[in-house]
């Protein structure tokens, strides 16, 4: 019965979420440029969804330039915020095995973003929606290769 109780107890242990204790600890797994690059991630959550549950809607062309302008300066900044051994639970290990590639799939985005800048100049509605669906999918691409959903 004890023994059974500590293997439990052990195997519950396991079963955790993968946080580590350790977390926010300068010098340790997750570090501050983490932290920065995550704050980044979810702006461009929040700009993407902006673009396409408000400003579509109400015609605000100037908010969806200044998303897209937004997104695209990250596009171009993601590589250095990446550095060798930045490692993080949302991180897939092959970043830096093929980082030539992820960073071809960082500018993608940042092109992506470029074009949904300049698309929403003409104020043209269907153009600007498709185009905003391409910086979606230059998200969607990189997500599939690098990023560890947790
Ligand atoms: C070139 C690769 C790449 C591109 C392009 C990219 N992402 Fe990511 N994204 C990642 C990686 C890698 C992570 C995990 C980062 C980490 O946890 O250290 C991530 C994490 C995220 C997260 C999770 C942040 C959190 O809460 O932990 C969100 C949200 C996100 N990305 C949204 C987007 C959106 C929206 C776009 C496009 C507008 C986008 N990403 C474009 C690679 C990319």
């Amino acid at each position: 019965m004890g023994h059974n109780f500590v293997k439990m107890a052990l195997l519950a242990a396991l079963a955790l979420p993968v946080t580590p204790v350790w977390a926010h600890e300068p010098g340790s797994y997750e570090s501050p440029i983490v932290e920065q690059r995550v704050k980044r991630f979810k702006q461009s959550g929040g700009d993407i969804q902006a673009i396409f549950k408000q400003h579509i809607g109400k015609k605000n062309f100037v908010a969806i330039e200044q998303a897209a302008l937004r997104m695209a300066a990250w596009g171009r900044q993601m590589p250095d915020a990446f550095p060798e051994g930045s490692n993080s639970v949302g991180a897939d290990p092959a970043i830096w095995e093929n980082f030539s590639d992820f960073k071809a799939k960082s500018e993608a985005f940042a092109n992506a973003a470029m074009r949904l800048k300049a698309v929403a100049g003409s104020r043209k509605i269907d153009p600007i929606k498709a185009a905003a669906q391409a910086v979606g999918a230059s998200c969607k691409s990189c997500h599939e290769s690098y990023r560890i959903k947790h």
